[in-house]
């Protein structure tokens, strides 16, 4: 679905690249989550995925970044649009509409979706986010979690094949977060949307995303299934990464010969785990 070979880009007026020789393979399908530092190029990467980069942010370009068989540069933003879709780290920004269903609108009658259609995919998706009650609501009477929402929906009313997501759940609380991780989730299995996420909240990301990427310094630091990438805790909090606390405990148990498995991605299997070690 989406193919990036060793891309480097550095924003104009920099004195460095923001990316640097990335090269990954996105499946169709999957569920993916970049994690990484501040200031790592998670959200440059995010920005040459759906070709705001280079095509809004100017700079030098190398590489190659190809979506559904589109290489970015050559292709319009127009046609990029239609297959990602992508929502904002400040969503705040993204918004523009002051009611709910004239941001969806904005974005459908935008893409020239024949009249007939646009009903239907605004049902489609203000249900699938779970936000019919706040179709007529101004987008000034929601909370940061809605926002959030209204921000989802607006993207998924386009039907894009894939939708990445600039650290949706910054502003909210881990309720809040939980919801928009299983909104994410129904969109992958129920539509087969892959799902591109950067998230802080690496526990809760591990949960439900099958791959990971760890960006440090601009660079690809690893990237591999979920498990193979928590397996390295020690060495993902030496570049600053907050690995759930579960993980760097697995690797302990695992040096002193406590633990078969060097890695353990939630509460309930450290509970399991170390029920077995004291029973
Ligand atoms: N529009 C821009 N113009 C110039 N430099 C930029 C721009 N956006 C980001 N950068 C620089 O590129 C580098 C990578 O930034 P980026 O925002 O991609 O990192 P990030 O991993 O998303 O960080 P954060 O966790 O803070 O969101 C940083 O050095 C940043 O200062
Ligand atoms: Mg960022």
């Amino acid at each position: 679905m989406i193919s990036i070979e060793s891309l480097t880009f550095q924003y104009e007026g920099s004195t460095e690249p923001a990316v640097k020789d990335i090269t990954l393979n996105i499946e169709d399908g999957g569920f993916f989550g970049i994690i990484g530092p501040a200031g790592a190029g998670k959200t440059t990467l995010a920005r040459a995925l759906c070709g705001i980069v280079p095509h809004h942010y100017k700079g030098d370009f190398y590489g190659s970044v190809t979506v559904d068989s589109m290489d970015t540069v050559d292709s319009k933003m127009t046609d990029i649009c239609r297959v990602v879709g992508m929502v904002f780290q400040d969503v705040e920004s993204q918004i523009i509409s002051s009611v709910v269903e004239d941001e969806l609108l904005y974005g459908l009658e935008n893409y020239g979706i024949p009249h007939e259609e646009i009903e239907e995919r605004m049902d489609f998706a203000l249900r699938e986010v779970g936000i019919e009650d706040l179709r007529y609501r101004t987008i000034a009477s929601l909370s940061g979690g809605q926002r959030q929402k209204v921000a989802i929906a607006s993207v998924i009313a386009l039907r894009p094949k894939v939708l990445l997501l600039d650290e949706p759940t910054g502003e909210l609380d881990p309720g809040s977060s939980r919801q928009v991780f299983g909104l994410l989730k129904t969109l992958n299995e129920k539509y087969g949307i892959t799902i591109v996420v950067i998230e802080q909240k690496i526990m809760l990301l591990s949960e439900f995303a099958k791959e990971l990427a760890v960006m440090s310094g601009g660079s690809m630091f690893c990237h591999g299934p979920v498990r193979e990438v928590l397996k390295r805790a020690r060495e993902l909090e030496e570049i600053g990464v907050n690995c759930p606390r579960v993980a760097s405990l697995a690797q302990n148990l695992h040096k002193e010969g406590l633990l078969k498995t060097p890695v353990l991605i939630n509460v309930d299997e450290a509970e399991a785990a170390v029920r077995r070690l004291i029973s």
